[in-house]
């Protein structure tokens, strides 16, 4: 399905029935991150999955922030006719984008999984590596370069070599205006702890226990100064959806179940 948010086309599914929840990809991913873990979930609620502006089959636009991606979701919501307030899932920078949709829309929520992600913003280092990759993204004009970094550092080290080879291509094939769109976006986000800290939303942070992106120690430090509940899922690395979804589905589960 399809709906226009901000000028653009973006694309999203909807699978099963019941109680929402939206699933949100991180950088340089798609939906697809997704596929494996909605079956678990879709014989009891109604799981909503985006892809982000700039990635899978929705379009890009040269510039674009956290703030305009959840706006992505929320038009996403309207175009699904779905009014209740949904249990947002957000993997890495599908967190982040999470984040920016609790800020600005909380009456729409009524729970938050972070899943690899985490609630910091860029030091000024990392921002500024990101802004050079974005540049080299454009001047380049494919996300190749991107696409194999990724794909070294997504997977635990014992991955399936055809998961890894899958979502290489995929992050090749993703549009090097969205990429770079999607870097700047980062590089600028706000920092969202203290927002969380304060926030009586219930919280879920996950974690692969080989995550080499956000390791598991800052995820249990964020659980702790947030009052998130922990789950790590053994033998992950950073794309855990993608490497473990039972795993992931069923951690996600015992948080759904929770938070009714
Ligand atoms: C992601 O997986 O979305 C990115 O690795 C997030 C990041 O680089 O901060």
């Amino acid at each position: 399905m399809q709906t226009r948010s901000g000028g653009v086309e973006i694309h999203f599914e909807v699978h099963g029935a019941g109680p929402p929840v939206m699933l949100v990809h991180g950088y340089p991913l798609s939906g697809a991150l997704w596929d494996d873990v909605v079956p678990h979930l879709a014989s009891e609620y109604r799981v909503i999955v985006p892809d982000l502006r700039g990635h899978g089959r929705s379009e890009p636009t040269e510039r674009v922030t956290m703030e305009e991606m959840a706006d992505d979701l929320l038009a996403v919501l309207d175009a699904a006719d779905e009014e209740r307030p949904v249990v947002l899932v957000g993997m890495s920078m599908g967190g982040y984008v999470a984040l920016a949709f609790c800020r600005r829309h909380p009456e729409r929520v009524r729970g938050l999984a972070l899943v690899d992600s985490r609630a910091s913003a860029d030091g000024p280092e990392a921002a500024e590596k990101r802004r050079a990759t974005a540049a080299q993204v454009l001047e380049a004009g494919t996300a190749e370069d991107v696409a194999e970094e990724m794909a070294g550092k997504l997977f635990a080290d014992g991955a399936d070599p055809g998961l890894r080879a899958r979502w290489r291509e995929s992050m090749a094939a993703t549009s090097p205006t969205g990429v770079a769109a999607a870097l700047r976006a980062m590089a600028d986000r706000p920092d969202s702890t203290a927002f969380l800290r304060r926030s009586d939303l219930p919280l879920l942070v996950t974690v692969g226990s080989e995550d080499g992106i956000t390791p598991p120690d800052e995820a249990r430090k964020l659980a702790a100064n947030v009052g998130a509940t922990l789950e790590v899922i053994d033998g992950a690395g950073h794309a855990a959806p993608a490497e473990r979804p039972r795993e992931v589905a069923e951690a996600l589960r015992r948080f759904l179940e929770e938070v009714g």
